[in-house]
């Protein structure tokens, strides 16, 4: 299946009926007031972030959203992955307790993936059910995590294995935040787009790889379509299966290895994007090794993933540990490890594999002096 062709204009729909919204794209969109109108009405914002992002961005976002609600909260989380925790949410669903909130009160995520899946999850779960917007900040965020409707907390025993899919109101993907992203996050946000390639898109495969030195310099026009075009591939996704019965699982190309690198390295180690972007090596030589690709595919895969500054060898880890690790993963059944395959370029598909087989794939690309 090929994802449908580029639109030019600037906004993404999420068409999922009457929860179908918007994703905004572009510069400025932070202090323009016409991202800001036509949201829940309400009497009570919560703007959740955390102490990275807030010293940047929630005074500007604090003043756009005062002419439309009334009274607006903040809650500050500390930053990082090992925080995307029960005690994180709790210190949000706490603050709208503690201040009466209702169930009209609008949620708005600023800050990377880590605060969109909580305060998503927080909106999820709160009296039942209450709106929230995104607002990502990072590269991975605005190409992602923001959308399609994926919210959760992770668990020592397994990333992302407490959440709900539920579907924010609007994504408002400012690219001059991308201005104040460090490098290493920058890189980590090509992962996920990257990945967009070999699962649905083959000319966009290309682009990336013609155009990954403009992004890595953060050429705006780069970023602009970049962003766009991830962003269409996964709403195309998300729109024909948006609780993840099958299609879109594609999404998780190379995630299967990345959960286990994150989770077994303690989360925070490594990036989620670093994971990623290693576990999508594994994941094409796994599609080799299975004989739907040919090994110069895996060489592809490789020079990109180096090209985007981001690791290509895995960590070394017990093979034990890590079967145990995929084993909790949400694509598996029957207590069989799924892996996402590339079946053909711009086609993706799921294969379980024997383990002494995935041993070899993670042997092959592990540290000689670190095995
Ligand atoms: P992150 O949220 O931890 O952000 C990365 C770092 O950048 C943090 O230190 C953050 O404080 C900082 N930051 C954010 N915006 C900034 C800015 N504009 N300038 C300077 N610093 C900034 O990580 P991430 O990569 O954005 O997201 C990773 C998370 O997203 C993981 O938990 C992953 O599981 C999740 N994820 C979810 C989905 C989904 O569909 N829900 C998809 C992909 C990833
Ligand atoms: N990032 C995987 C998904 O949204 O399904």
């Amino acid at each position: 299946m090929t994802a449908p062709a580029p639109d030019p204009s600037s906004t993404v729909a999420i068409e999922l009926g009457d929860r179908r919204y918007d994703i905004l794209i572009g510069s400025g969109l932070i202090d323009a007031s016409s991202s800001w109108s036509g949201l829940p009405r309400s009497s009570t914002a919560l703007i959740v972030t955390n102490d990275v992002v807030a010293p940047l961005y929630l005074e500007r976002l604090k003043r756009q959203l005062e002419s439309h609600y009334a009274r607006i909260e903040t809650v500050v989380l500390p930053d990082g992955e090992q925080h995307k925790d029960w005690a994180s949410l709790d210190m949000v669903i706490d603050h709208l307790l503690a201040v009466a909130a209702d169930r009209k009160t609008v949620l708005f995520a600023l800050g990377g993936g880590v605060i969109g899946d909580i305060t998503g999850f927080a909106a999820a779960i709160y009296m039942r059910g209450v709106p929230f917007v995104q607002v990502p900040t990072t590269l991975l965020a605005q190409v992602d995590s923001s959308v399609g409707g994926k919210t959760a907390i992770n668990h020592p025993r397994g990333k992302n294995m407490v959440g709900a899919f539920y579907q924010p109101a609007r994504v408002i993907a400012d690219l001059d935040t991308l201005d104040s992203l460090p490098e290493r996050e920058l890189s980590a946000g090509l992962a996920e787009i990257i990945k967009y390639g070999p699962i649905a898109d083959v000319p966009f495969l290309a682009w990336i790889e013609d155009n990954l030195d403009a992004i890595l310099a953060r050429d705006k026009s780069a970023l602009a379509y970049a962003v766009k075009r991830s962003c269409e591939i996964k709403a195309w996704v998300v729109g024909q299966d948006e609780r993840e019965a099958g299609l879109r699982a594609i999404l998780n190309f190379g995630h299967t290895f990345g959960h286990a690198i994150e989770t077994g390295l303690g989360y925070g180690a490594w990036l989620h994007g670093e994971g990623v972007g290693c576990g999508m090596v594994l994941a094409a030589e796994l599609s080799a090794r299975l004989g739907l690709m040919p090994a110069s595919f895996v060489d592809r895969m490789a020079r990109l993933i180096e090209r985007a500054r981001l690791p290509v060898k895995a960590p070394a880890m017990p093979i034990d540990r890590w079967l145990d690790l995929m084993r909790v993963d949400k694509k598996n059944e029957g207590g069989e490890i799924r892996f996402v395959v590339i079946e053909g370029l711009g086609k993706a598909g799921m294969r379980g594999a024997p383990d002494a087989l995935v041993a070899e794939v993670i042997a092959v690309h592990t540290e000689a002096e670190s095995r």
